[in-house]
């Protein structure tokens, strides 16, 4: 039965106990031995483990910084960025791959694990690039592409010699099908069959992805102990951990059914026979030992695409003990700004993970930025901020994708489909308007190269860059980092409670964040183009008082003692006492 928040006067507020079962705590062990400085662990503050509240920021190293002017992004530029990171107040960067690679998925087809590619530097770099972050109390996370290597992979290679050879067991070889056909009707997520025929020893090969991108095999004991290598071999480089990519894949159902129909039913890339196989979870068991065997609070981050909420539950493991961080694409997955929308993915995010610390982000190098997806043409600087307010502001960890702090939007596809092929850039790919430079200055190339940058830098960089935004104490980069540094040193927003509310307005998205000591934090967020009143209720016991303006934009006086009123697309973030 709730109380609409602002119709209590002062006077009449009582201590507030909220609890019950709208209130999700993170019930994860303390954990301690950080070999890495974070200002937060510096703080003394933190009571949960650092990646429980964190936000990590993605890094496309092809796009961030080009040091040597040949115009592609290397390992060395990163290292020139990094105050930058430190201070937007990032607790983390993951990388996205820089193994030598053809290059037919930009890095995601490895040919060898445990080396930097000469185009993004050397072992030396990769070296450096940690040990300065680590100055800098941020952590580094390797991407772990883990389902599939390049058919270039000297595996590979030894695997299709013959049947015989000792790597063949390494990769998922089927006999054809009585008509010469694939050995099953499976499509690949990139597109046509999942199996291509290998000629020389008259077998095909499974790949969900791409030809180029044949499936490791994880029920072959060398090939799993070979992957375990790896990572050991980066977490002894001083990786943090890893962004493991598509982790649904590694098993594929034994009987290999044909689908009945192959064009209905869930999404290619969530099949019950392709995806969520049970075997999954001793394998991310084993790799999380391994993680967990090296000090300093080492984590997976999981690109783990599941369909509902109780699966994303089952990818941290029943005990806790499997991924670590698990992204959420549910929330990701709301691609208009609603608010009734996103309180259902966030409630459930929030509520239905056991405790566990739900990832939440918006857009990465597979999906189009939020600036555009969300974006009116009118109010899309405010629009941003408050996606940037309701992600930084929830339970759980934060993912950033390099720029948006900036406002970067897609290239126009009109001008990416006018380019021509060039060595640096010799496959044209569909997520290529979301990977162009980041905007570091308003000149044409915008800070990121002395050379020809290998995409186009989006020409918006003449008003969205970062020398401009650091400078101005008005600007998104100061949204985010404001937000970011208020996540840090504010009780509830780090480590508090999540409260859901009713907003009492369908255009209106409210919650709250409690600490320990009953302290708390509302959150209001507009997500419509006109004004809206609020009318909030749904606490559990005594309706607080807000008393004080966190932060708002825009910008308000006063909490009102009223209704909330709410500006187009108006966020307000107050606080409120135990009384
Ligand atoms: C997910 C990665 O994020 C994507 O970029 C890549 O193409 C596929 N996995 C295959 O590795
Ligand atoms: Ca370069």
């Amino acid at each position: 039965m709730g109380k609409s928040v602002f119709g209590m006067a002062a006077a009449l507020a009582l201590p507030c106990l909220l609890a019950g079962p709208s209130v999700a705590a993170a019930k994860l062990a303390p954990k301690s031995a950080h070999h890495h400085a974070t200002a937060a662990a510096m703080a003394g503050a933190a009571a949960q483990p650092w990646w429980t509240h964190a936000v990590i920021y993605e890094i496309y190293p092809r796009s961030f910084q080009d040091s040597n002017g040949d115009g592609v992004g290397d390992l060395n530029g990163v290292t020139q960025r990094l105050d930058y990171l430190k201070g937007l107040g990032v607790d983390a960067i993951w990388l996205t791959p820089f193994y030598p690679s053809p290059n037919y998925d930009f890095g995601y087809d490895v040919a060898d694990y445990t080396n930097v590619a000469p185009e993004y530097g050397t072992m030396a770099d990769w070296d450096r690039l940690v040990a300065e972050a680590r100055k800098r109390g941020i952590r580094v996370l390797v991407d772990f592409v883990l389902n599939h290597s390049s058919s270039e992979h000297p595996w590979f290679q030894q695997s299709r010699m013959s049947r015989a050879n000792p790597k063949r067991d390494w990769y998922v070889w089927h006999d054809p099908a009585p008509d010469g056909g694939p050995p099953t009707n499976w499509q690949s997520i990139f597109g046509g069959s999942a199996w291509t025929l290998d000629k020389a020893t008259g077998q095909y090969y499974y790949h969900i992805f791409l030809p180029q991108q044949p499936d490791l095999n994880w029920r072959n004991p060398g090939l799993r102990k070979a992957m375990q290598d790896v990572m050991r071999f980066w977490l002894r480089h001083g990786a943090s951990g890893f962004r493991l990519d598509a982790t649904p894949y590694l098993l594929e159902d034994p009987a290999w059914p044909n689908d009945p129909d192959p064009k209905s039913g869930a999404p290619v890339g969530l099949k019950p026979y392709n995806s969520g196989l049970p075997g999954n979870h001793p394998i991310m068991r084993d790799l999380r030992a391994i993680v967990n065997s090296y000090p300093g609070d080492r984590i997976l981050l999981g690109e783990s695409n599941i369909a509902t909420i109780s699966d994303l539950a089952k990818v941290y493991g029943v005990r806790h003990d499997e991924v670590n961080l698990p992204m959420d694409f549910l929330y990701s997955g709301v691609k208009t700004l609603d608010a009734q929308a996103f309180k259902a993915r966030i409630d459930e995010a929030e509520l239905k993970l056991h405790g566990e610390p739900p990832v939440l982000f918006f857009s990465n190098h597979d999906s189009s930025r939020q600036w555009t997806r969300f974006g009116d043409g009118v109010h899309n600087d405010q629009i941003a901020r408050l996606t940037a307010a309701m992600t930084l502001t929830l339970r759980g960890t934060s993912l950033i994708y390099y720029g948006e702090e900036l406002g970067m939007g897609d290239l126009s596809k009109a001008v990416i489909n006018g380019l021509p092929l060039s060595p640096k850039r010799k496959v044209a790919d569909d997520r290529d308007p979301e990977r162009t430079p980041m905007q570091w200055s308003g000149e044409p190339k915008a800070g990121f190269t002395t050379g020809e940058p290998w995409l186009p830098v989006n020409p918006v960089t003449a008003t969205y860059n970062a020398q401009s935004e650091v400078q101005d104490p008005t600007s998104l980069y100061h949204w985010y980092a404001d937000l970011i540094q208020l996540r840090r040193t504010n009780a509830a927003l780090r480590e508090g409670a999540y409260v859901a509310l009713d907003s009492g307005n369908p255009k209106v998205l409210a919650f709250a964040r409690k600490d320990k000591a009953g302290q708390g934090v509302l959150v209001v967020l507009n997500m419509s183009d006109t004004p809206q009143i609020a009318n909030i209720s749904g606490w559990q016991g005594q309706t607080p008082v807000f008393n004080k303006v966190v932060l708002a934009r825009p910008a308000i006086q006063m909490p009102s003692l009223g209704n909330p009123t709410l500006e187009p697309f108006g966020v307000q973030i107050l606080s409120f006492d135990p009384r």
